[in-house]
């Protein structure tokens, strides 16, 4: 069955940072522990280029400058979270990535956004937790490891949007980007043992049957769910051949695109890139 709500490609414009200066020199997510200086910045930029090919050939990408000290910088979907020409600026958990603040903010008043903040006191950290759904006017929200439940409503105050929190529950999926994807059409992918039974009845609850792919451990252990979607484009480090039968069959084209030095610090496609592209959504199109 072939979804006639994708465009085949979509004109998105993700923001993109190169790995220059990328490598494993704390530890503050499992993935990262036993890899201190166990990575190949050469081989990390081969993958990373090959990442900026295959999404370059559906849609733009917008460059920040790499910089030395703050390794994670290369992961801009922790920047902030961007609707319409606003963003709320991230403000990090660890203070190893809190460095990274100003080059986000300079990033984004370079290309003409409103920047917002939250209070001081409340971590955040961006479109690793906070996702537009695709068809709905709503924001998921993820927390309890990362980013502070309080930011849920200060983020529909200042994003003027419904605001859907999430609460995840292993520390492996530190991150909503990590086992979650809002994806065109209405769709969501997603691990559900990521979550607690109240959020997965939430998620179950405004998403119908049909439009929610489940995602099982081996494969979201591979970072499956940490997808960048364009139109009925999808990028991701590894999938299943199920998986993909199951995308294809909703209408998508799955691209696999091995990220295996970025998984060392626990991140993949998703987290190396941020939607600069996010249109308030006017109608209600999750029909199943
Ligand atoms: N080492 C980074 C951290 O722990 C990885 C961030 C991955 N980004 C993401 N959006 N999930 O913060």
């Amino acid at each position: 069955m072939t979804n006639h709500l994708l465009d085949h490609t979509a004109d998105d414009t993700f923001l993109m940072c190169a790995p220059d200066h990328f490598e494993v020199s704390y530890v503050i997510n499992p993935w990262m522990a036993g890899n201190i200086a166990h990575g190949n910045r050469s081989l990390a930029m081969q993958q990373w280029l090959a990442l900026v090919e295959a999404i370059g050939q559906v849609a733009k990408i917008k460059m920040m400058p790499a910089m030395p000290g703050v390794p994670d910088l290369v992961f801009t979907a922790n920047a902030g979270v961007v609707l319409g020409n606003k963003v709320v600026l991230s403000r990090f958990r660890h203070v190893e990535r809190q460095a990274e603040e100003v080059y986000f903010e300079a990033a984004f008043t370079a290309h003409g956004f409103e920047v917002l903040t939250l209070p001081p006191e409340l971590p955040f950290e961006g479109a690793g937790d906070a996702l537009m759904d695709r068809s709905e006017n709503l924001l998921w929200f993820g927390h309890g490891h990362r980013s502070d439940i309080a930011c849920a409503t200060r983020l529909s105050e200042l994003l003027e949007i419904e605001v859907q929190p999430l609460k995840l529950v292993d520390a492996r999926f530190y991150h909503l980007d990590t086992c979650f994807c809002p994806l065109a059409g209405g769709y969501v992918m997603y691990f559900p043992e990521a979550f607690d039974a109240v959020s997965q009845a939430h998620i179950a609850a405004r998403v119908p049957a049909d439009k929610r792919i489940i995602v099982d451990s081996e494969d979201a252990l591979h970072f499956a769910c940490n997808t960048v979607n364009s139109g009925s484009h999808i990028f991701l480090n590894q999938a299943s051949d199920a998986l993909v039968a199951q995308l294809q069959a909703h209408g998508f084209t799955v691209h696999q695109t091995a990220l295996t030095e970025f998984l060392k610090a626990g991140g993949a496609a998703k987290c190396l890139t941020l939607k600069l592209n996010e249109p308030q959504q006017t109608v209600a199109t999750r029909v199943s």
